[in-house]
């Protein structure tokens, strides 16, 4: 099986080893990395600030961004992401999805388009309860690219807990498609917390169903898989 899978109980050891990965992948030449938000990347993001690591070379990806929701939003993916790494640790360039573009599709292909023209030499994910991965729901196809996705009720809901009200939630996201994401060279999908368990264990049981968008990784040659889960 191409996953490595490493469980690492503390997350304060967990968080180490992923900074450990992303520098060693660096130090191999890497220029182009693929980010993602949510709270699992938040303790990431805050100890690679507190590295030396330099991105001003580099240029990011990032899988996904509210549709609606523009940079200055505090719950956009784009201040997030500012907020949380680029203001201190700056990349040569950073494109996510234009949450404000007025014609949806035309971003979604703009952004695939962008994407067709780099290697992704990492990318980094995070997983969600029903196993997404970036905004790609249970049922999508794995050989989509970056389009606009409906948000289920139960990702608007588990996402609420970042927003006024249940309400305030976008309905629609942009995000890379399945097959954009395992185009990248090396994945690395950190699952941390008991909700993510079931998710977790569809992937490292080999199982390769639309179902569970997770599983796509099964048949990419280069994935690590950090959990705190044992
Ligand atoms: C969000 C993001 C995903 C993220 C996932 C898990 O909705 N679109 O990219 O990986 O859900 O988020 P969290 O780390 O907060 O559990």
């Amino acid at each position: 099986m191409a996953i490595q899978l490493e469980r690492i109980p503390s997350t304060e050891a967990l968080y180490e080893r992923a900074v450990t990965i992303i520098k060693e992948v660096k130090a191999q030449g890497a220029k182009t990395f693929g980010l993602a938000t949510g709270g699992t990347m938040e303790p990431l993001y805050a100890k690679l600030c507190d590295t030396t690591i330099d991105f001003s070379e580099a240029v990011s990806f990032n899988l996904d961004e509210y549709v609606g929701l523009g940079a200055t939003h505090d719950q956009s993916y784009n201040y997030y992401m500012h907020h949380h790494l680029f203001k201190q640790k700056p990349f040569k360039q950073s494109h996510l999805p234009q949450g404000l573009a007025h014609d949806t599709q035309q971003e979604a292909a703009r952004y695939e388009a962008l994407l067709n023209e780099h290697i992704l030499d990492f990318q980094l994910l995070g997983i969600g309860v029903n196993g997404h991965i970036g905004f790609n729901e249970p049922g999508t196809s794995f050989d989509s690219v970056t389009h606009v996705v409906n948000l289920t009720p139960s990702t608007r809901e588990i996402n609420a807990r970042y927003f006024a009200s249940l309400e305030d939630v976008p309905h629609k996201a942009f995000t890379m498609g399945v097959q954009s994401i395992l185009r990248a060279n090396c994945i690395l999908l950190i699952a941390i917390g008991e909700s993510k368990r079931n998710a977790l264990e569809a992937l490292i049981n080999n199982e390769y169903i639309e179902d569970v968008p997770a599983t796509a990784l099964t048949k990419h040659p280069n994935v690590i898989v950090l959990t705190d889960l044992v």
